[in-house]
């Protein structure tokens, strides 16, 4: 088995082995051998290195169910083209148009919060982010029907399991799921061409969308595409927003900016991509939340070809990855690591290209959302859904957390507190 246990649950494995033997060293995992790399050159070096000597590998289950044509399992020239095709969904003009049904989707949710006063509010997260991705994803435009959610869960939760196809496993129970949710969006599809009307969704945007010979995504690979943006896109996104509630109400300090910035900028109104772009104290805030839990801790590579880093050989077929959260914790790249600070952002936007801190990226050391050729398809759509909730939640409530509940972190598949997060939502004076 190798060190499995400690590469997936062991958040100080990184940096315990960078400290023992360096950025480079070897391990194994699941039977094969495994090159660590630490550091933002070895970050660069496999980020430049996709579709050369690297190719992104999952566990059999996450293949089998994911499905062979989605962009998190296409390799090579098709995944870029696919890439290009996908990306017509995200587009700054796309994501101004998503931007009112997430506000309308965030806002219900707060106004149904703020009435229950105390909640759990991980498992809310979890329904929202899902609602409004399903909405602009399956065409479910009244609020996502409770059958969808729970084959959804089912699905994800076979994802990283034993893949024996049985009655009684997860994974087996997540097989028939997907069978339920790929039939879901062909008759949202067929709905869609049948209208007569693609729309401006992400579903209307990729049934417009055309490859770089002009063709269309058929049927079949629209629907599985489909599938893995709603994965991506899913437990990630919330678990960004439950570690942002959890720092705001730890740093009340910091709150109190977030507020003071989103009632001076956009009180009230419709939210602007423009009104939410000036939004600088919350932007911090939200990438530093980032920094500190990032919801991807690290992406696995399997090496096609021999490659030399720092002196050594990695030879074909071992194993290796880029390491986020160690990244982020490395002291050396940032001072007092273990610390939320959303004005070390300040600091780091003046040396940043165009003052974006996701620009970091390319040098490294700040990579929340990957990098290189395979760097989140979804970023833009994730950053702006984060501060669209982050200024509605401003706007309106007061957050106290409630005492004595276990606030220590869950690892896996994503970071986030244990108890779920409850929380006191009162209305702002
Ligand atoms: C890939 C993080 C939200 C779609 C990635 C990767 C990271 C990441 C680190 C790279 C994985 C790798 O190198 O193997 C995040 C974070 C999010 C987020 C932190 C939220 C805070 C989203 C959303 C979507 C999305 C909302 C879709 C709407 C994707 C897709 C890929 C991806 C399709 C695969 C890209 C490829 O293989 O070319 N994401 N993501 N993500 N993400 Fe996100």
């Amino acid at each position: 088995m190798g060190e499995w246990f400690q590469i997936l649950f062991n958040p100080r494995f990184g940096a315990e082995r960078k400290a023992e033997f360096g950025p480079v060293s070897r391990t194994r995992l699941f039977n094969r051998d495994m090159a660590l790399l630490s550091g933002p050159e070895n970050n660069l070096l496999l980020f430049r290195g996709e579709h050369k000597f690297v190719e992104a590998t999952w566990p059999a289950s996450t293949l089998k169910l994911l499905g062979p044509n989605t962009l998190s399992t296409q390799e090579g020239e098709l995944h870029l083209r696919r890439r290009r095709l996908l990306a017509q969904a995200f587009r700054p003009k796309a994501l101004v148009g998503y931007l009112p049904l997430m506000e309308a989707r965030i806002s219900a949710a707060i106004e149904r919060w703020l009435q229950r006063g105390e909640l759990a509010l991980y498992p809310e997260i979890r329904a929202l982010t899902f609602d409004i991705a399903a909405a602009l994803m399956m065409g479910a435009h009244e609020r996502t029907d409770a059958a969808l959610v729970r084959d959804f869960e089912t699905f994800a939760a076979g994802l990283f399991t034993i893949p024996a196809d049985l009655p009684v496993t997860a994974f087996g129970r997540a097989k028939r799921a997907r069978r339920r949710l790929i039939a879901h969006l062909h008759a949202a599809i067929d709905a869609r061409l049948g209208s007569g009307e693609t729309g401006q969704d992400v579903l209307g945007l990729l049934l417009a969308a055309r490859d770089d010979d002009g063709s269309a995504l058929g049927r079949e690979e629209l629907a599985e595409q489909m599938l893995v943006l709603l994965f991506a896109g899913h437990e990630t996104l919330t678990s960004g927003l439950t570690n942002f509630c959890m720092l705001m109400a730890q740093h009340p300090e910091v709150y109190a900016r977030v507020c003071a910035e989103v009632d001076r900028v956009a009180p009230r109104g419709p939210l602007t991509v423009e009104a939410l772009g000036r939004l600088a104290d919350t932007e911090r805030a939200l990438a530093e939340t980032l920094r500190l839990q990032p919801p991807v801790a690290a992406a696995f590579r399997k090496c096609t070809r021999t490659f030399e880093v720092a002196g050594f050989t990695v030879p074909a077929g071992w194993l290796t990855g880029y390491r986020i959260r160690d990244t982020h914790r490395d002291g050396a790249l940032f001072a007092e690591p273990g610390r939320f600070d959303p004005d070390r952002f300040a600091v780091f936007e003046e040396t940043c290209p165009h003052g974006r801190v996701h620009a970091h990226a390319h040098e490294g050391r700040y990579l929340p959302f990957g990098g290189g050729a395979r760097i989140c398809l979804g970023m833009e759509f994730a950053r702006l859904e984060m501060r669209a909730f982050a200024a509605l939640l401003a706007r309106r409530c007061a957050l106290t957390l409630a005492p004595g509940q276990d606030l220590t972190m869950k690892q896996v598949p994503v970071p986030r507190p244990r108890s779920g997060l409850v929380t006191r939502l009162s209305p702002r004076a």
